[in-house]
Order: structure tokens, then C-alpha cells, then sequence
């Protein structure tokens, strides 16, 4: 067992471990990359930034990329359907301060999938190798998110996967779910396993890894080289050090108790008012607070509370109040 966390190389990036923060947009951002990366996650992703936007030079789009406290490495997910923007955004990332570039290729959003990027760019493999193509150019370490495929009747991973370690990828992020299943149904590990025994690279396994036994689980069954953990996080950055904690030791540590959540939930609001200020704060904050009191008895009237609650001090005090 406490073979799993190991060092792994993409590129000429040396990771002294394979237990990644998975990019998620509207949640990954500086303060919460800063947040896993303390808990013991060895990688985080930006959250998808449209590369367009970048090129348009908008300060928000480049805000996205500002390196969080202890970020040894700053990767950042880009999303297009262009292969010449990506390429063009793909140096501004680069001289923005990035190690390594992402190319999402897996966004099921209609409003990116109808625009040709995400999920749509995914089942377009030429384009794809294309565009990793035109993004390797910038020098750096260039990897690719990928799904299984468009539905059911057009699962292409198998040659959206050779198509880009071909086009020079360093490694694929995998999320064995089609663009049709969206976030539902189970991740199919089984394709993430085919994967990791076919191509050369390493594949970064994604998909229903909610607790530091379900990405055991997954190095075990999968033989995938990294793991990247989304959902599972959100409200419990923990997850990242229990996770490194069972794969270095063998030993499970008790959950955090609701104590400890609410403890982090605090330092996670301050920390975010201090750098994005209040009003911004008030309103994108309640998303990952809810996450720190899933699952409590109480959850239900507190979650009312905190949605209702329009600002920091009133969010502040219904954390303490709890504990
Ligand atoms: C709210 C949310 C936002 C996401 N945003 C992104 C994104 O910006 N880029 C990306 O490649 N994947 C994104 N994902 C997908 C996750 O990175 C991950 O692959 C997926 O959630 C499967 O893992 P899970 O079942 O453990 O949550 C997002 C997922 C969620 C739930």
C-alpha cells in the first residue's frame, strides 16, 4: 500500500508526488489552490480559463493565474477551440509565470461545447493534437483533460489519447465519464485502467475520488500514475493530507470533526476576503462553505442560514456559532 505515493516527471517538471488538486471552475482559485496545496496536494490546477479572454488581455482572466502561497508549480488549464489562439494564449500563460499548461478537453458545458472548445474539442482529435501542438510551442510541459468520449456511441479516448501524446502531450488527465454523463453515473475505471497500460505517458486518473480509500482504490484497480481529487475536496482540503497520510503509512485517520471543518471554513473565508474583498468574497464563498458542513444533522437549517447571509460578518458569525 504505501507504494502508491510516489514522485512522478511530466515533462521536466519532477513532482515529488502524485496526488493532485483537479482544476474546477468557480472553486479553484488562488486561495483554495493555496488551501490543498498546504494540506499536502503536490499539484493544483487553475480552474479552466478561456483563452480568448486571455488574449483580449482581460484583468480578471490574468488574475486567475496569480501563484498561490506555496505553489511550487503553477499549472494552468486552458480552454479554446482554436488551435492558433490556444498557441498564442498558451505563450501569454508562459510569460504570465506558468510551469505547466492544461488543455481542457472535457468541459461539458454547453455554452464551451458550443463554441467548439471543452468537450467538443475532445471528440475533434485532429484539432486537439493540433492544439497541443501550437501549445507545446510556448516550451513548457504541455497536458491534456480528457472524457471517455462524446456519449456512449462515440467513446474516443483511446484515439484522442494516442492523438496527443503523439502531438507531444507530456501527460492526460483522464475523467472516464462521457460529455453526455456529465457529473452523474459512475466514472468508468475500467477505460482509465485500458489507458494507463496504452499510452507511454502518465495518466492522471480522475473521477469519483471522494475519501483517501476511494483514490486508493483507484491507484489499485487502475494502475494510474497520478490522481487528481474535485468534488471530494471541495469543503475538505483534508482529503489531501488523509490521502497522503493512507498511501504513505497504511494508516486511515478519523474524519475531521465538525469542529475542525468549521475551523478551516474560517481561515478559508478569511483568507479569501483578503484577497478577492468582501463583496466578491460574500457572494462566491457560500459554494465551498456548504461544502465544510455536508453531511452534519444540522446541516440543512445552517446551509439556509449561510445562503441567505449577504455578508462577511454575518457569514463569520454563523461559523462561530456552530462550533
Ligand atoms: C464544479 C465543477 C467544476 C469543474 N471545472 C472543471 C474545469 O474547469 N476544468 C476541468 O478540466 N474539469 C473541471 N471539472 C471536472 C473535474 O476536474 C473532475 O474531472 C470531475 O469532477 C470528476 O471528478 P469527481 O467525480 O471526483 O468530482 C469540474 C467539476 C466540477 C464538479
Amino acid at each position: 500500500m504505501t507504494g502508491y505515493f510516489r514522485s512522478v516527471d511530466i515533462g521536466n517538471l519532477h513532482l515529488e508526488g502524485n496526488v493532485f488538486a483537479a482544476p474546477m471552475s468557480g472553486y479553484t482559485d488562488r486561495v483554495t489552490r493555496g488551501l490543498a496545496l498546504f494540506e499536502g496536494a503536490v499539484l493544483a490546477y487553475t480552474e479552466m480559463i478561456s483563452a480568448e479572454a486571455l488574449i483580449r488581455n482581460s484583468g480578471r482572466t490574468l488574475s486567475m493565474m496569480n501563484r498561490a502561497d506555496g505553489e511550487a508549480f503553477l499549472a494552468v488549464q486552458l480552454f479554446g477551440s482554436s488551435p492558433e489562439t490556444l498557441g498564442r494564449a498558451a505563450v501569454l500563460a508562459t510569460q504570465s509565470g506558468a510551469d505547466l499548461l492544461d488543455l481542457n478537453a472535457g468541459c461539458p458545458v454547453s455554452k464551451v461545447t458550443g463554441k467548439g472548445a471543452g468537450a467538443a474539442l475532445g471528440r475533434e482529435v485532429e484539432r486537439l493534437a493540433l492544439a497541443v501542438e501550437e501549445m507545446g510551442k510556448a516550451g513548457l510541459p504541455v497536458t491534456v483533460k480528457i472524457r471517455s468520449g462524446w456519449d456512449e456511441g462515440k467513446i474516443n479516448w483511446s484515439e484522442a489519447g494516442h492523438a496527443v501524446v503523439e502531438a507531444g502531450a507530456a501527460a492526460i488527465g483522464f475523467h472516464p465519464r462521457t460529455r453526455r454523463q456529465g457529473y452523474g453515473g459512475r466514472a468508468d475505471w475500467t477505460a482509465l485502467k485500458k489507458m494507463s497500460l496504452e499510452l507511454p505517458v502518465p495518466i492522471i486518473g480522475s473521477g469519483d475520488l471522494d475519501s483517501p480509500l476511494s483514490v486508493l482504490r483507484m491507484f489499485e484497480e487502475t494502475g494510474c500514475r497520478a490522481v487528481m481529487i474535485a468534488r471530494g475536496a471541495i469543503g475538505n482540503p483534508g482529503i489531501y493530507s488523509q490521502t497522503r497520510k493512507l498511501l504513505t503509512t497504511g494508516i486511515l485517520e478519523t474524519p475531521p470533526t465538525p469542529e475542525e471543518h468549521l475551523r478551516v471554513a474560517r481561515f478559508h473565508l478569511n483568507a479569501a476576503a483578503e484577497e478577492f474583498g468582501d463583496e466578491i468574497t460574500a457572494r462566491e464563498i457560500k459554494k465551498h462553505l456548504v461544502g465544510y458542513i455536508k453531511g452534519w444533522p444540522s446541516a440543512a437549517e445552517l446551509r439556509r442560514e449561510l445562503m441567505m447571509a449577504s455578508d462577511i460578518p454575518t457569514l463569520m458569525t454563523l461559523l462561530n456559532e456552530e462550533s
